[in-house]
């Protein structure tokens, strides 16, 4: 018997993945669920113009323009105030909500958010139910870890205080803080993780192709997966992983026409300064996969001023 179609969410990448990548990504397809970029969440109730910053989908039902679904992410560490954010976030229509416990930022960590949380499975609990009591029992409230701050043994208590505060999944990126974003993802801790708890679990870390998916799937036993790096650096990823796309299919001569497009959304709905660097950034990601990209991306990124990026830009994707 195969096995089922997975389900594949495009993961929060703050500084990367905002509304404009979610809608580009998510018209070419295969793509379940997206997560906004984190918001912090101090002790102050956000406005919802600052929801509406990170999630301008809230204004068509939490979906992006091809109708995949966004969660609404937060990072913090008092249980009052995130459940005061989440009851925000629901009540403007958030499709879920989504805690951030992986973050590896120093200054996140320092001031009480993130990965540093999971030293203490106890907090981990207490904001969970207090977000999950906070928000409509319709609006799933989801967990994101990684396997520990620096012992990925932490990942044991931390699934169980999710699953007690009453999370509807847990998304586990399989590497402590400590690791970084060193390879390889340790997806062998999922099926001992799976031992302790019920709830659905999502594998994260380093699926860049059908062939990491498949060893995924086999070693963690998972059949939900997230996939953040892979994604921006071929955009066709989630069709390539549901076995959409021919093995040989030219990525190049699919992500060219995209990327004119990515650059005047980003003009139209920030500046050309943020299309500039947004572009360049994206190119740079696209260039650890694709020769092509490689090429363009060397031969533009020394323009500093929008115009003339622009104007060097389209002639070498014309050319
Ligand atoms: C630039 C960047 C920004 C990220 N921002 C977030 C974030 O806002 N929230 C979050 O939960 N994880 C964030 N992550 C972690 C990713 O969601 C994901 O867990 C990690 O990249 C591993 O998956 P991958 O190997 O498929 O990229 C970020 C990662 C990167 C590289």
């Amino acid at each position: 018997m195969s096995a089922p179609p997975p389900h594949l969410s495009l993961a929060p990448m703050e500084g990367v993945v905002d509304w404009i990548m979610r809608d580009t990504l998510t018209r070419l397809g295969g793509i379940d669920q997206c997560t906004t970029e984190f918001i912090r969440v101090t002790q102050y109730l956000h406005s919802e113009i600052v929801f509406r910053k990170f999630c301008p989908e809230l204004r068509m039902n939490s979906r992006t323009p091809a109708g995949t679904p966004v969660f609404v992410q937060l990072l913090g560490g008092q249980p009052e105030p995130l459940a005061r954010n989440a009851e925000r976030a629901a009540r403007m229509g958030a499709a879920g909500i989504d805690l951030n416990f992986g973050c590896p930022a120093k200054t996140v960590n320092r001031h009480d958010g993130g990965a540093s949380l999971l030293k203490c499975p106890d907090r981990v609990l207490q904001i969970v139910k207090a977000v999950r009591a906070a928000v409509p029992a319709t609006t799933p409230v989801t967990v994101k870890i990684r396997l520990g701050f620096d012992d990925p043994n932490a990942c044991f208590d931390n699934a169980l205080a999710a699953e007690e505060g009453g999370a509807s999944s847990l998304t586990v990126h399989c590497r402590t803080r400590t690791d970084g974003y060193k390879p390889p993802a340790h997806w062998e801790w999922m099926p001992k993780i799976r031992e302790k708890v019920k709830l659905p679990l999502v594998a994260n870390g380093e699926i860049w192709n059908r062939a990491d998916l498949e060893r995924c799937r086999e070693v963690s036993g998972c059949d939900r997966f997230m996939i953040g790096r892979g994604a921006i650096a071929n955009p066709f990823v989630f069709q390539d992983l549901r076995g959409w796309r021919p093995a040989q299919a030219p990525l190049w001569t699919d992500v060219k026409p995209l990327i004119p497009g990515f650059f005047a959304a980003c003009t139209d709905h920030i500046n050309d300064h943020f299309a500039t660097s947004r572009t360049k950034q994206w190119l740079r990601a696209l260039s650890t996969k694709n020769q092509e990209a490689k090429e363009l991306f060397d031969g533009v990124k020394t323009y500093r001023k929008p115009r003339e990026f622009q104007s060097e830009l389209e002639r070498r994707l014309l050319s």
